[in-house]
């Protein structure tokens, strides 16, 4: 049995993790869960519908939810990390400011995944000091955003700590949802994938007796088009971000994009489509923040989570789980991670954090080899690597050239007076969360 600790109670993703664990708890049994937050607003609404939960599904469980990471971390196996710095408040900004000077305004591409990324660093660092404190063997999956900034400034910091890895559900989301189109169990794909995070594409789609289901999606998508395994549940601009799939798999259909690629691909088309006064973080602040709290303070008042949802995703909070199982027991699955290169993708530079399939062991992650990849992947690739290295440069150097080199080549900005323009825009609003430049 395991002791787990949930950094980020307080975010209403967390509610889906605690009955994914109540729903798993027969597969990856648990002993212990603390959840940690700084927020503790947040954290003791969620942490109260935690109890009442585990009261009716997982009596058996030590729960317990803390602001103090002197107790977070104590003698735990695994800490599930999803933080957003600097919260929803500026999650706006960061889509707000790139969108009111007519670039991509998104909360991982483009200058609105830079100033996360630069928060989101300083808060990353502090919070795996603080774990390895009291747990230097505990696994540390994390989830934190933007995934590949996060990525490179850990792999710097803490260069001989082997027991951070770093995910996104995307991958298995689109898993899922090449699932629901094909109607095969997407536990059965065996797929082949390389690029970076929010940046990579699907080559092959293997199932269990060696087919490669690829073309027949690829025939499927520009027939019938793309939607997310759980449409119903989606905003519309989820579904507005989905549809783009087909588009991508028109103009270049080698290979099944992330949907993260349209943004690089369509720079100017996709910022004309997004709304600068109406943006996915207030969709997600009038939406799932709302819901989210709402029916947990219900729960609460009733005194039963009988016949509630919170849930909104079950791909991210299983995928999760399934790692750590993978990890815990051995198991050997394989699932796209985000590992550094060394050869992997055999013909881009070997320090590069890049996202692939990997057997999933309790010695962690073993990559499969992905070997050369096409002129005009290396070129994409390269280009958004070097603006993600600039951009951990920038931070550990509290550089301002550094900083504008970064956007400067990041696709969405791709002009060197824009990139200034914005990039003061953004140090004037992050000045609370940034080193100084
Ligand atoms: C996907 C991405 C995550 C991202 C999330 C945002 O799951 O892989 O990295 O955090 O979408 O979703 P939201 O509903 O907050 O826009
Ligand atoms: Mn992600």
């Amino acid at each position: 049995k395991f002791n787990i600790t949930v950094v980020g109670g307080g975010s209403t993703w967390t509610p889906g993790l605690l009955k994914s664990l109540c729903t798993l708890k027969d597969r990856f049994p648990l002993k212990k869960l603390v959840m940690f937050d700084i927020n503790e607003e947040r954290q003791n609404i969620i942490g109260e519908y935690g109890k009442i939960l585990f009261k009716e599904e997982y009596p058996e469980l030590e729960f317990s939810y803390t602001t103090n990471p002197d107790e977070a971390y104590l003698d735990t196996d695994f800490v599930f990390m999803q933080m957003r710095s600097g919260g929803y408040e500026m999650r706006e900004k960061d889509e707000k400011i790139p969108l009111s000077m007519g670039i991509i305004g998104q909360e991982t591409c483009g200058p609105g995944g830079f100033a996360y990324g630069i928060r989101s660093i300083t808060d990353m660092i502090k919070t795996i000091n603080d774990i390895r404190k009291y747990s230097p063997d505990a696994w540390i999956l994390n989830y934190t955003n933007p995934a590949a900034i996060v990525a490179e400034a850990l792999r710097r910091e803490f260069p001989n700590d082997n027991k951070i890895l770093n995910i996104c559900d995307q991958p298995v989301n689109l898993l899922r949802s090449y699932g629901r189109l094909l109607n095969v169990d997407p536990n059965q794909f065996e797929p082949v994938y390389f690029g970076l995070n929010h940046f990579g594409w699907f080559t092959n789609l293997y199932d269990k007796e060696g087919n490669d289901l690829l073309p027949k999606l690829r025939k499927m998508i520009l027939e019938e088009g793309f939607i997310p395994v759980d449409a119903e549940q989606r905003d519309q601009s989820w579904l507005d971000t989905y549809s783009m799939v087909r588009d991508m798999v028109t103009d270049f259909p080698d290979y099944l994009p992330n949907t993260y690629l349209q943004y690089y691909y369509y720079p100017e088309y996709k910022a004309k489509k997004l709304d600068p006064e109406y943006t996915r973080a207030n969709e997600v602040m009038d939406g799932r923040e709302k819901r989210v709290f709402e029916e947990c303070r219900k729960v609460v008042e009733a005194g039963t989570s009988k016949g509630s949802h919170v849930t909104h995703n079950d791909a991210h909070s299983e995928f999760i789980i399934e790692v750590a199982e993978s990890i815990a027991y051995n198991l050997g699955r394989i699932y796209i991670v985000i590992v550094e290169n060394n050869g992997i993708i055999s013909n881009i530079q070997d320090d590069a954090m890049v996202e692939v399939a990997a057997v999933l062991t309790s010695n962690g992650p073993r990559p499969m080899s992905v070997g050369k990849i096409g002129t005009f992947y290396k070129g994409m690739i390269e280009s958004q690597l070097a603006y993600e290295k600039l951009t951990v440069d920038a931070y550990f150097e509290q550089s301002y050239e550094k900083a504008l080199m970064a956007l400067t080549l990041n696709r969405t900005v791709g002009c060197g007076k824009k990139a200034r323009q914005v990039l003061d825009k953004l140090i004037e609003a992050n000045k609370d969360y940034w080193p100084e430049f």
